[in-house]
């Protein structure tokens, strides 16, 4: 287990509360390690995952076990394959608490062997990955950071950096495809809207930033590359380092060190337009 140098994320000082944490993604990979890790830190973990509950009740015991007794653990699940099913998490996330100190959108899926679309009518990768994160994350919004510091972590990619975003071609009908270049593209959209959203928060008391975890062995990495990678653990250590930053709005972290993101995603331009064309994806949703 690789050492954690942070204290985690905090609530407000001046209350000495502690954090309630939505972590999207808790069941496998990244997620699952970085739920043990935050587990001992939440005032309150909401833990989001594909399976149904009782699919993931080894894990939740586990989760449970690490957290301070008497503290609630909620788990929900939702397919972010299906539009309608994020709107519905979004619902049950606030049926189980009326604040959030952090929001981490970690969940996400490699492209699939050919390029599929969903029944809402995008790119499967670019919903589960992009749209279901930004619709989770609007449906939750007026919660994060709303009366002590609020935080949105956004788990990216480093494959965004060599990503294009195709504005008129979301769901690449007229581009090559690969599983890659599918998850590049739906990274990079991602980082561009933590941009976005870092420069029109709606308070100062919430910040956005998005992060690549570094390069981990899981499902998802092997899904798409032939290549080995770090543990699971060290990306929790990074995400809760993350996590526990302040002041940094819209800053896009490689694992703990700030760096430039992928020049599209720092264009105002871009940004604004991602942001019409997303809106109009949603909008049924909204
Ligand atoms: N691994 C790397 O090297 C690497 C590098 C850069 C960025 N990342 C990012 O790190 C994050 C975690 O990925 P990971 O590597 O830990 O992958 P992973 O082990 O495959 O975990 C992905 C998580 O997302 C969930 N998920 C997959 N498809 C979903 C869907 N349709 N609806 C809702 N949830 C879904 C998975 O649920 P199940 O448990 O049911 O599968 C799992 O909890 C992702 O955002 C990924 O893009 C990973």
């Amino acid at each position: 287990m690789p050492t954690d140098p942070t204290p985690g994320p905090a609530g407000d000082p001046s209350t000495s509360r502690t954090p309630t944490i939505v972590l999207t993604g808790g069941t496998s990979g990244i997620g699952r390690a970085t739920a043990l890790a935050l587990a001992g830190t939440a005032g309150h973990l909401v833990l989001h995952g594909l399976e149904p509950e009782h699919d993931v009740t080894d894990l939740l015991d586990a989760v449970r076990a690490a957290m301070r007794p008497g503290t609630p653990l909620t788990y929900v699940a939702a397919d972010y394959g299906d539009l309608a099913a994020v709107t519905g998490l979004a619902r049950q996330i606030r049926a189980s608490t009326d604040r959030i100190d952090l929001l981490v959108n970690n969940a996400a899926r490699p492209g699939p062997a050919t390029r599929t679309i969903s029944d809402d009518g995008n790119e499967v990768t670019l919903q589960t990955n992009y749209l279901a994160p930004v619709l989770l994350t609007t449906g939750l919004l007026d919660l994060i950071g709303r009366d002590a510091p609020g935080r949105i972590v956004n788990v990216a990619s480093a494959t965004h950096l060599s990503a294009t975003l195709y504005l008129d071609d979301l769901s690449l009908a007229h581009h090559p495809y690969s599983p890659s270049t599918a998850y590049a593209h739906s990274k990079l959209a991602l980082v561009t809207y933590s941009c976005w959203l870092a420069a029109h928060r709606p308070r100062r008391s919430l910040d956005v930033v998005s992060v690549h975890p570094g390069v981990i062995s899981t499902q998802l990495l092997h899904a798409m590359f032939s290549i080995g990678g770090e543990r699971p653990e060290q990306a929790a250590v990074t995400l809760r380092y993350v996590a526990a930053r302040r002041d940094d709005n819209g800053t896009y972290y490689d694992e703990r060190r700030p760096a430039p993101p992928n020049p599209q995603a720092s264009d105002p331009a871009t940004q604004d337009r991602l942001h019409d064309l997303t809106a109009r994806l949603l909008r049924d949703h909204l």
